[in-house]
């Protein structure tokens, strides 16, 4: 891989994240799932890398998060970490990974901490969570929190809508945010809510705030890194900003790499190893000692 100019050299940790709550310089989290993305996301100088489970979706091509698996997510976890010198490492706690009790999912973090490489993990859901979110915290694990659209939830939410936009369900989602703080969340991602639901949160909660989805009051961002770059060719949301056309350009490079092999103009010599001349001469007349040597 080229060499890569490294920026904003601050290593994240845990407390770091929390004190840039209201900070002028937002927050940058990015998703990863690799040692090469990751790479490449540390040295633009991104904050936090997110093992999503959109790994599903982005990478595994399925339709939604749901079939992500805790071994899947712990491999790509050990990628990103392997990669990560500076960002904090969260893992996404994927579904049913943490549903079935809280020593299950105390177990199941623990493993993607310790075999993983994650500094933190991420799990779905608000005041039904917030005992959860207690117990890990107590055991060592810190939690960033995640509401609003909650993928791992389409079922459930009939799809992947906006969230909070009435007035009920607006209520509801600050009363969300107020007991994931409470209940030790060191961060919280609002997905696909009203900005000014997100305002709203942002302001009444001493944790920082990433949106995606969510504009632009939050302490932080978050956006997938396929979506970023033009690598995925599936339902591009609103909110998506892109910053590249990767897609295209691979599919160009690799269309040059495909004609140039079919038509006999790669490899050129240059690219090819050779004898030296005067093997090259002999091994071609036919060397006689080798002849010999052959018939023993
Ligand atoms: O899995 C994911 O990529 C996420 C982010 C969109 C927050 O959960």
């Amino acid at each position: 891989m080229s060499k890569i100019q490294q920026i904003a050299p601050e290593v994240m940790s845990v407390p770091k994240v929390r004190k840039r709550k209201g900070a002028r310089e937002r927050l940058v989290m990015l998703t990863a799932y690799d040692f090469p993305s990751a790479r490449f996301a540390e040295a633009a100088g991104i904050d936090i890398l997110l093992v999503g489970d959109s790994l599903g979706m982005v990478v595994q091509g399925l339709n939604d998060t749901l079939r992500v698996t805790l071994d899947q997510t712990i491999y790509h976890t050990s990628l990103v970490s392997r990669a990560a010198k500076r960002a904090l490492v969260v893992a996404d706690m994927p579904f049913m990974s943490y549903h079935t009790g809280f020593d299950d999912a105390v177990r199941n973090a623990g493993r993607c901490i310790q075999e993983g490489g994650a500094q933190a993990v991420k799990i779905e859901g608000g005041l039904k969570r917030s005992d959860l979110i207690r117990h890990l915290v107590e055991n060592e694990i810190p939690v960033m929190a995640h509401i609003g659209l909650t993928p791992q939830s389409v079922h459930a939410l009939g799809g992947f809508k906006v969230q909070g936009k009435t007035l009920d369900t607006a209520q509801a989602l600050v009363e969300d945010a107020l007991s994931v703080e409470n209940a030790g969340a060191f961060a919280l991602v609002l997905e696909c809510v009203p900005a000014e639901v997100a305002r709203e949160i942002t302001q009444r909660i001493t944790i920082p705030t990433i949106g995606i989805g969510a504009g632009p009051h939050c302490d932080g961002q978050v956006l997938v890194f396929h979506d970023v770059l033009g690598l995925y060719d599936g339902h591009r949301p609103r909110f998506v900003r892109q910053y590249g056309e990767f897609g295209q350009a691979m599919t160009q490079a690799l269309a040059r790499y495909r004609n140039d092999v079919a038509s006999g103009a790669f490899p050129s010599s240059e690219e090819s190893f050779h004898l030296k001349e005067d093997t090259a001469k002999r091994f071609e007349d036919g060397d006689p000692k080798h002849a010999d040597s052959q018939q023993g």
